[in-house]
């Protein structure tokens, strides 16, 4: 990287209200940036339908993760990576990018669509569970592949998104429209949050089934902004009435060192709970006017920072990634998941390079804002980092001794020295894959052109322009319940018609518990095929995945609750593949399974099956 060259922003020389971006800049990167940012917003577009020259077929308003359809096929529309770039689209047309205004309503459109496709999470009908779904074709149908699912942060993000757009329509005027055309969209996703926010759910990176820091804290966020648009409408939030409790929960990721990603019900760790997670989450409710001590998490809370060097440290050990050797503690370094990730071997990723940028334009806005710097117990060693005599205390803008102004000057270098690191594996395209290399030269990996990657980028650089988005942190700050509790609202749901949804009714269905003793090889699934269209219509490429979460060796059970009309005689049988072009084996035997008839509301199970595998078994493919 070499030295930078600075340039000092003008409110340096005086104590009067510095903005955040005129803390020094680093020449190199601002060229970087200013190139960058157009590139950056020109591949998020590229990949969103109707028009997006990278991905024909998709449909309108349906954000496709990458144009890469093999190694890695990411030409799906996932529910997450949709949201986030969307709320970046808002936040853009807030800034002035008027003309992307069709985006935020062709993608309305779309999603109010897609709460209606029943999928292998099950229907929108009568209790929601098809919104945990994670991912669909680029056309809008439903994704039948194995799959981590539920993911429970789909619905929360959707709705901050649309909620954001929703205030602008409303200072614009059109109260009426985002009464009756938007907010039905909302109040399913809104009920999904409050109703599901205590079940356990796969976390952003689609791997362990748990409880998740980042899906925790956007589901307060929702319900928070959710239950303040409801009530300028006059409208009742179903399912809002959560927020505190899921608040309470939130406090209980802190293990005394850093904020744990991801634990189980028990409160143990998944992995070492050291994650990207916890700094994404902090990004995605940041609110430039929240306190420090606001128990949101914003970036400028101390055990956030307390966190972030945790995770930022982890990722110096040059046994872990060789390309961050010989970089001092001072500057930033490349960036991956977690420390024992091992999907492409584990490498680097751009979203959270830049990531770790604009959490720290972040903090230094929020220090700005307050024109304070708390530095406690806590958080002292992330201070100690940019200004080492530093101990703890408050220290205010314009003091005499002024730690304040030598603390945000490293802290705008050290966010910069980030960027740098990005820009150092950036091809001279701009072009921004998922991943790069942790060995020299860190070549480019993984699916190219991802549009998170890209979202990401320019959301750093909004914040390093000192652009923020609307604030939405309560003030005063909400009071923590004093005891956690357990909780759930149910939700109410219907299409949401007015937006374009199709008016689908609650069909006469009932549950059923498809279980088989089926011995399986690693990376062998088992699946479900019949003759209904629920059930592919004897088509094995249509078949739903078997969950194996309860699969021993003396119980190797399969199973799948699957919402089949009532009162019905289905043939089935099970199938089983390993994911990578293996030859499908179907069971040598057809069976029939009764449906029961409906009781309207009751989506419990009905009906159980107790099968055991019949016919051939798999050959590992060594894939
Ligand atoms: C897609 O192209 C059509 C035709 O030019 C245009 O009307 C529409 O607004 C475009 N959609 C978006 C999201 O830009
Ligand atoms: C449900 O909430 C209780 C109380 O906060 C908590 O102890 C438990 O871990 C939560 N479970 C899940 C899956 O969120
Ligand atoms: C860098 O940080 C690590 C971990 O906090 C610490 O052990 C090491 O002494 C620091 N190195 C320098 C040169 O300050
Ligand atoms: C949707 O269908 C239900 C039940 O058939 C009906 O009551 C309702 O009026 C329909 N809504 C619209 C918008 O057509
Ligand atoms: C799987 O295990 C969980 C936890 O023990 C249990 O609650 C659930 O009923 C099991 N599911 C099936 C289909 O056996
Ligand atoms: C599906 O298979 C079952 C069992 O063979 C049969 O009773 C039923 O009529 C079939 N349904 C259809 C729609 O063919
Ligand atoms: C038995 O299963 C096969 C699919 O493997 C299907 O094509 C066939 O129609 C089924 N037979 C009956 C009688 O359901
Ligand atoms: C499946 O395994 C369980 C546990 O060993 C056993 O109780 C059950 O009878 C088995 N089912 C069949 C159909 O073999």
């Amino acid at each position: 990287m070499g030295m930078s060259r600075i340039t000092y922003g003008l409110a340096w020389a005086s104590c009067i209200g510095p903005s955040a971006a005129a803390w020094p800049q680093d020449v190199d990167v601002n060229s970087f940036v200013s190139t960058e940012r157009g590139i950056a917003l020109a591949g998020a577009l590229a990949n969103i339908g109707p028009n997006g020259t990278q991905v024909p077929g998709a449909h309108a308003g349906l954000v496709v993760a990458s144009p890469s359809m093999t190694d890695p096929n990411y030409f799906y529309t996932w529910t997450r990576d949709a949201a986030l770039t969307m709320k970046m689209i808002v936040d853009e047309i807030l800034f002035g990018k008027t003309e992307l205004t069709p985006y935020i309503e062709d993608y309305i459109t779309a999603q109010a669509v897609l709460q209606t496709v029943s999928n292998p999470s099950g229907p929108l009908l009568p209790s929601g569970l098809g919104l945990g779904e994670p991912k669909y074709n680029v056309d809008g149908t439903k994704f039948n592949g194995n799959w981590g699912r539920p993911q429970r942060d789909g619905p929360a993000l959707r709705a901050i998104a649309i909620i954001t757009y929703s205030n602008h329509l409303l200072q614009s005027g059109e109260t009426q429209r985002v009464k009756d055309v938007v907010w039905p969209v909302l109040q399913n996703d809104l009920s999904y949050t409050g109703q599901y926010w205590n079940s356990t759910t796969f976390d952003l990176w689609e791997e362990v089934n748990g409880e998740s820091f980042f899906t925790t804290l956007n589901q307060y966020r929702a319900l928070v902004e959710g239950s303040k648009l409801a009530s300028t409408l006059g409208v009742q939030c179903v399912g809002c009435d959560q927020a505190p409790q899921i608040l309470c929960l939130l406090q209980t990721y802190w293990n005394g060192r850093y904020l744990t990603a991801n634990k189980n019900p028990d409160g143990s760790p998944i992995r070492s709970g050291v994650d990207a997670n916890t700094m994404l989450a902090s990004l995605s409710v940041f609110d430039v006017s929240a306190s420090c001590d606001s128990p949101t998490f914003q970036p400028c809370h101390s055990q956030s920072l307390a966190s972030f060097k945790y995770f930022v440290d982890t990722f110096r050990n040059p046994s872990l990634y060789p390309i961050n050797a010989g970089l001092p503690n001072t500057s930033g370094v490349a960036l991956g998941r977690y420390p024992e990730d091992t999907y492409y071997s584990g490498n680097p990723w751009y979203l959270i390079t830049l990531g770790a940028a604009e959490f720290l334009y972040d903090a230094i806005a929020q220090w700005t804002a307050a024109k304070s710097i708390t530095v406690d117990s806590t958080s002292l060693s992330f201070f100690q980092d940019l200004l080492p005599s530093i101990k703890v205390g408050t220290y205010k803008q314009c003091k005499k001794t002024d730690p304040f102004r030598k603390i945000l000057t490293a802290a705008a270098h050290y966010a910069d020295s980030f960027v740098s690191v990005a820009q150092n594996y950036t091809p001279s395209t701009g072009a921004l894959s998922e991943q790069f290399l942790k060995t020299p030269p860190g070549t480019p990996t993984s699916a190219r052109d991802l549009t998170w990657s890209y979202a990401a980028f320019i959301t750093m650089a909004e914040r390093r322009a000192g652009q923020y988005p609307p604030s939405w942190v309560p003030s005063p700050s909400p009071s923590l319940p004093s005891t956690c509790s357990p909780g759930s609202t149910k939700g109410v749901y219907a299409p949401a018609t007015a937006a374009g949804a199709p008016n689908v009714t609650v069909g006469c269905t009932s549950t059923v518990l498809f279980a088989v003793n089926a011995s399986t090889y690693y990376g062998e699934n088992v699946y479900l095929v019949g003759n209904t269209s629920d059930l592919g219509n004897w088509d094995v490429e249509n078949a739903l995945p078997l969950v194996s979460s309860n699969y021993t060796s003396e119980r190797p059970l399969w199973f799948l609750p699957a919402s089949l009309t009532a009162g019905t005689a289905v043939g089935y049988k099970y199938a089983r593949q390993e994911d990578c072009g293996q030859p499908w084996i179907l069971e040598s035997v057809n069976r029939t399974v009764q449906v029961p008839a409906c009781v309207e509301g009751d989506d419990s199970v009905r009906a159980s099956t107790d099968d055991a595998w019949t016919g051939s078994v798999g050959q590992h493919g060594n894939c």
